[in-house]
């Protein structure tokens, strides 16, 4: 089969490898019908994540049909059309009895990282019972492709932590699908005022027709004083970081109102200063996290019943066999106007 191979940092190439083939009898093997590419994976290619090593095929994201299942596969059967999870879970050690998924002693997020990934025709799923879902008859696939990472990330990461309440005015920074997932779950808690941040007109335009109330430009213009400004000196209640870069966890220790939540999302690959001399008095509280995705079943109803419309967040599709030139479209979203690209297979 075909599939998109990370050969260390900046390099990566498109070529032919071993079909995946059941190893556990907990495996599935899956034929990936539609695919995409994360910021994450852009991280990755950055060499922000070294545990990520020469031959591994990336991608964490996807739908497909099962083309094979472990015999102790109970849930799947072959032709079945599921959701990748970005996690891996076994259902059954201590964390995933709590619900961290993200954490499970024998998956977590491995996907495209310690194991081969989605961005090729086929892939092997451990634990697939717990680790994929159903796709219910007649839903739309391509939009389900944003429930195996970027929707339960922005929801979990960014609003849950993140404690967004009615009324609350809310920052978040960074207008990437990511940042737009957190911006469209938000909103399930009717928080008063969502200002975002990004440094790329395009995607905040995109922002506003989603909801958000207030647009900061920080390339053009001071994100910290417009946030002070529009809140009236306070800060705001809850602030997201969907980047990943020290300047913009800094910005969020900057605006953060007395007795806020900084939810960070961002994969960093760098020290982040951590201003204890201007926070310790002002009652905040500070999250980071993996994506458990446990609330993707709930987040599918809402898709379903069409309460958020992630179609919208699609602006570009390829073939998979065209995934290098995906890449340029998302490593160069600012001029090509690109939020998530779909490769089908
Ligand atoms: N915690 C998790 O489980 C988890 C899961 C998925 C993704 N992530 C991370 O979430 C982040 C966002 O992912 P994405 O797919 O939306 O990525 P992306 O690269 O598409 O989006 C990042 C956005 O940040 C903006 N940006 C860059 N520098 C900025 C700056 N200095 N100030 C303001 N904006 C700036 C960019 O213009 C872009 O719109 C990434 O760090 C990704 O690795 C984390
Ligand atoms: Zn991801
Ligand atoms: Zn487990």
């Amino acid at each position: 089969m075909k599939a998109l191979v990370y050969h260390g940092p900046g390099k990566k190439s498109w070529e032919e490898k071993p079909n995946p083939v059941i190893t556990e009898t907990t495996d599935a093997v899956v034929k990936i019908l539609k695919t995409t590419i994360c910021g994450t994976d852009l991280h990755i290619m950055k060499g922000d994540v070294p545990e990520v090593t020469d031959g591994r095929i990336l991608g964490h994201e996807g739908v497909g049909v099962i083309e094979e299942v472990g015999s102790s596969v109970s849930n799947f059967k072959k032709g079945d059309h599921v959701i990748i999870s970005c996690i891996t879970s076994c259902g059954k050690c201590e964390f995933c009895k709590k619900g961290m998924y993200s954490h499970c002693e024998r998956g977590g997020w491995i996907l495209g990282h310690m194991i081969d990934g989605t961005q090729a025709e086929y892939v092997r799923i451990p634990y697939a019972d717990n680790s994929l879902y159903p796709i219910p008859v007649g839903s739309d696939e391509e939009a389900l492709v944003m429930l195996s990472d970027i929707l339960p990330t922005g929801f979990e990461c960014g609003v849950l932590n993140g404690q967004v309440k009615p009324g609350d005015t809310i920052a978040i920074v960074g207008a990437g699908p990511v940042g737009m997932a957190a911006l469209l779950t938000a909103q399930f808690y009717t928080p008063a005022e969502i200002i975002v941040i990004d440094q790329d007109d395009n995607r905040l335009e995109v922002a506003k027709t989603f909801g958000a109330t207030h647009l900061i430009n920080s390339a053009s213009e001071n994100a910290l004083t417009k946030v002070m400004e529009l809140t009236g000196g306070k800060g705001v209640d809850t602030a997201i970081e969907a980047v990943g870069v020290p300047a913009t966890f800094e910005l969020c220790e900057a605006i953060i109102a007395a007795g806020g939540h900084i939810a960070n999302i961002g994969v960093h690959g760098k020290s982040v200063e951590l201003h204890l001399e201007t926070l310790w008095s002002r009652n905040i509280t500070i999250t980071t996290g993996l994506v458990d995705t446990v609330t993707t079943p709930m987040l599918l109803k809402t898709v379903q019943s069409k309460r958020i419309e992630l179609k919208k967040l699609i602006t570009h599709r390829f073939k998979l066999g065209q995934i290098l030139q995906a890449y340029d479209t998302f490593e160069d979203a600012a001029k090509e106007k690109a939020l998530k690209v779909i490769l089908e297979n």
